[in-house]
């Protein structure tokens, strides 16, 4: 079969198979960055919850792209590439700001939160056609979904609606139902991983790598997990409330929305983002990779617009104690990321296994403590990236 790459991998013909140096090429990495995330996949960068006033901004990155992403002064949320028209400044450095004018440190250009340039020191030597019109930022193709903005920085996108399959109504019900959410705050990790080896992870591995799906009785929970053919994942399980011998504070893994019992529901959208809900801890991880060895995690965490303050300080104390880098649910992902990376240095391949009994097609249901349908992504991904199967 043809390689239409120009890289020489050789990928098992064997299909629950992946080659271990695609976790590790520098080549690979680059190719990554420009047919998947600078290529046609779409990309959650923000919820208007995180930019709720006119003037709210916040930054973020699609590969390596910077991208602005900006609440105008017209109600109207646009998605901007974070480099100034003139010689490509990079504009803005916070986190999230607000700002009527985004000034360039440059050369002082100045632009509206529309993206309008609309201030330019020395106008007067500029060449006698130049024309504000033209160098206004530059605006990329972006949709919402429940509050959440994507954007891709590829005209051969699909349409986002076709892009997400049916994950949308399971996006909603992570997302409080309707999308209509308060930010809490966010917690920020630099994983020692590949971006393939964090958004690896599955059901399998949950109540055997981690104590606090043991405690919550996922293995025993109703439960399901499905794969689109856009490669995204919906794993939804019903959980239980913990033994009291279990943990000293059994109010930390209380289940207390009113809308929503016990329930954990993790959207998990190619490439990288993932969208969950775990018991009443409402959150998006935004996931940029920086390097072949390394994935930058923002989560974000959110309450419900409807919240009293009683519900909103209950999400708060959950969140900072269930998920993230140090919570009781994740704390064991990040050392087994590194390790993963650290083992899969060498030649060779890994292999799915659980859930696996021929080659898997999407749409595809399986058990939610499968690992096969991961590789339905690991298809995506080697059409995507044009690696020939042996
Ligand atoms: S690069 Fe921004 S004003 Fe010159
Ligand atoms: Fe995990």
């Amino acid at each position: 079969m043809r390689n239409d790459s120009a890289l020489d991998i050789r990928w098992p013909a064997k299909f629950n198979e992946i080659p271990k140096e695609v976790f590790h090429r520098a080549d690979v990495y680059r190719l990554e960055l420009e047919r998947i995330f600078h290529g046609p996949e779409w990309h959650p960068v923000a919820h208007v919850a995180e930019i709720p006033a006119r003037g709210d901004l916040k930054t973020g990155y699609v590969g390596a792209v910077p991208v602005l992403i900006v609440h105008g002064d017209d109600s109207v949320v646009r998605v901007f590439q974070n480099s100034c028209a003139h010689r490509g400044t990079q504009l803005k450095t916070c986190a999230r700001g607000k700002a009527d004018k985004i000034e360039c440190p440059y050369h002082r250009w100045t632009y509206n939160n529309r993206g309008e340039l609309i201030g330019v020191p020395g106008q007067g030597d500029f060449p006698r056609d130049f024309r504000k019109e033209d160098y206004g930022l530059r605006v990329l193709r972006s949709g919402e979904v429940c509050g959440l903005i994507f954007v891709t920085l590829s005209d051969e996108a699909p349409p986002l609606a076709d892009y997400l399959d049916n994950t949308a109504e399971h996006i909603a019900r992570a997302m409080g139902g309707d999308g209509r959410l308060k930010l809490l705050g966010y917690q920020k990790v630099a994983f020692a991983a590949n971006w393939k080896e964090y958004s690896d992870n599955e059901g399998y591995h949950g109540p055997l790598l981690h104590a606090a799906f043991r405690m919550l009785k996922f293995a025993q929970a109703d439960g399901a997990q499905f794969m689109t053919p856009h490669a995204h994942k919906v794993n939804s399980a019903t959980l239980a409330v913990p033994e009291p011998s279990f943990i000293e504070d059994g109010s930390v893994v209380e289940g207390r929305d009113p809308k929503l019992p016990p329930h954990n529901i993790i959207v998990s959208l190619f490439p990288v983002t993932i969208i969950t809900r775990n018991l009443d801890v409402i959150s998006v991880r935004y996931a940029t990779p920086i390097s072949p060895d390394e994935t930058e995690v923002h989560y974000a965490y959110f309450a419900h617009a409807d919240d009293d303050a009683a519900l909103v300080q209950h999400r708060i104390r959950q969140a900072s104690n269930l998920i993230g880098p140090s919570g009781f649910i994740s704390l064991e992902d990040g050392a087994v990321f590194n390790r993963l990376h650290v083992g899969s240095a060498s030649d060779g391949t890994v292999a799915f296994q659980k859930g696996v009994r021929g080659p898997i097609v999407a749409p595809y249901a399986l058990d939610k403590g499968d690992e096969a349908g991961n590789l339905i992504r690991w298809e995506h991904y080697r059409q995507a990236m044009g690696f020939a199967r042996d």
